[in-house]
Formats: C-alpha cells, sequence, structure tokens
C-alpha cells in the first residue's frame, strides 16, 4: 500500500473548518480519493477526554505548560491511533488542526517559546508533517461570533489577533506546504479555492 496524501485544515474558531473539510471530502471521494476525515483534539477515544479537559470553560486552573502538552498527548494519540495507521493505506487524510494551531495558539497568542513547542509537537507526531495545510483565514471577531465559547474561545480579540498573526506569519515561512486561502464568502465560493489549492497537490 502507498503512503496517503496527509491535508490539514487550520484557522480560527468558527472560521469554517468543519463546513470546509466535509465539502473537500466530498470532492475527493467523487474523484476517487479514499477520504478520513478527523480532527484535534478529540479525534480519538481517548483524545475526546483530553478534549474536555482542554475546552470546559471551568479548567480555569489549567496552566499554559499543561495546555501544550495535553493538545501534544491528544495529537500524539491521534496521529498513532488513525493518522498513520490511514495514511498507509494510502487513504487521503482530512484532518482539521494540527502542530500549526499550537504554534499559533499557544506560541503566537500565549507568547510561548515556538522552538519548545516545535520540539515537544515533533517528538509526539514522530515527525509527521502535512502534505498541504490549507488555512482559512477570516477576522476572528467574526468567525468567533458564530461559534461556541469554549475555555480557548473565550480569549480576548486581541489575543485572536496574535494567532491570526501567527497563522500568517508561518504561511510566510512555509509557503509550499501552507496555502492561505480566504474563507470569506459564500460556503461553495470558499469549497472552489480550497480545491483549487488542493488540485496544485494531488
Ligand atoms: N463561508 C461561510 N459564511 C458564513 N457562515 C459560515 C461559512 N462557513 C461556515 N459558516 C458557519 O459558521 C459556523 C462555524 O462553522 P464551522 O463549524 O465549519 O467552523 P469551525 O472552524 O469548524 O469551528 P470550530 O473551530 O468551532 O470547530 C457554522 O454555523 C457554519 O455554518
Ligand atoms: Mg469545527
Amino acid at each position: 500500500m502507498g503512503k496517503g496524501l496527509f491535508i490539514t485544515l487550520e484557522g480560527v474558531d468558527g472560521v469554517g473548518k468543519t463546513t470546509q473539510a466535509l465539502l473537500l471530502k466530498a470532492a475527493l471521494e467523487q474523484r476517487g480519493h479514499q477520504v478520513v476525515h478527523t480532527f484535534e483534539p478529540g479525534g480519538t477515544e481517548l483524545g475526546s477526554r483530553i478534549r474536555q479537559l482542554l475546552l470546559n470553560p471551568e479548567h480555569t486552573e489549567l496552566s499554559s505548560m499543561t495546555e501544550i502538552l495535553l493538545y501534544a498527548a491528544d495529537r500524539a494519540q491521534h496521529v498513532h491511533e488513525k493518522v498513520r495507521p490511514a495514511l498507509a493505506a494510502g487513504k487521503t487524510v482530512i484532518c482539521e488542526r494540527f502542530v500549526d494551531s499550537s504554534l499559533a495558539y499557544q506560541g503566537y497568542g500565549l507568547g510561548l517559546e515556538l522552538a519548545a513547542i516545535e520540539a515537544v509537537n515533533h517528538w509526539a507526531t514522530g515527525g509527521l508533517k502535512p502534505d498541504l495545510t490549507i488555512y482559512l483565514d477570516a477576522d476572528p471577531a467574526d468567525c468567533l461570533a458564530r461559534t461556541k465559547k469554549d475555555r480557548i474561545a473565550q480569549r480576548t480579540l486581541e489575543y485572536y489577533g496574535r494567532v491570526r498573526a501567527g497563522f500568517l506569519a508561518i504561511a510566510q515561512a512555509e509557503p509550499e506546504r501552507f496555502k492561505v486561502i480566504s474563507a470569506v464568502g459564500t460556503l461553495e465560493q470558499v469549497a472552489s479555492r480550497v480545491l483549487k489549492a488542493v488540485e496544485g497537490v494531488i
């Protein structure tokens, strides 16, 4: 079995990752791809418990370090249990959020050391890198207004401004892998932009 294609979708809360992941899955299946759609945090049974720890607004005592490590623990399990087996079976994996989210949210957003977040995540994933990352870009204020306010999404718009700037900095550093797609427009308009970017790698 060959190695499948690993596509990640990134963007702030409510930007349309789930919506676009499902549309992309349908479009690729129509072209004969076998597609696994998954997400972080919580893409596995164990991970769904880690997700609860991370996103429950009652967990106000959760430290930044714990936050980084819980995301990495969820990711390690997800890569081991779901992502790598699907890729090994030649499937296309569409994953909502991956290491770039940790860099943007905990690195750029909280101001924590990028190199440490990279190192911990390199270890957690065994160095797995997406073949393509679609970053859905829009004003965080508009996006947050249409999603539910979990522990992270309760953070300020200043925080989300840094997260967005972080994603855009990653795009500048890795333009081949990390594609910035405007998420402003109808679902269909955004979906056709996403498909065009994916066609560049399939
Ligand atoms: N292009 C769009 N224009 C207007 N509304 C949209 C658009 N795309 C998605 N939405 C709506 O915005 C809301 C959030 O979309 P979605 O759940 O896909 O975002 P998400 O990035 O997966 O959010 P989360 O980070 O919370 O999982 C949904 O109600 C969805 O219908
Ligand atoms: Mg979603």
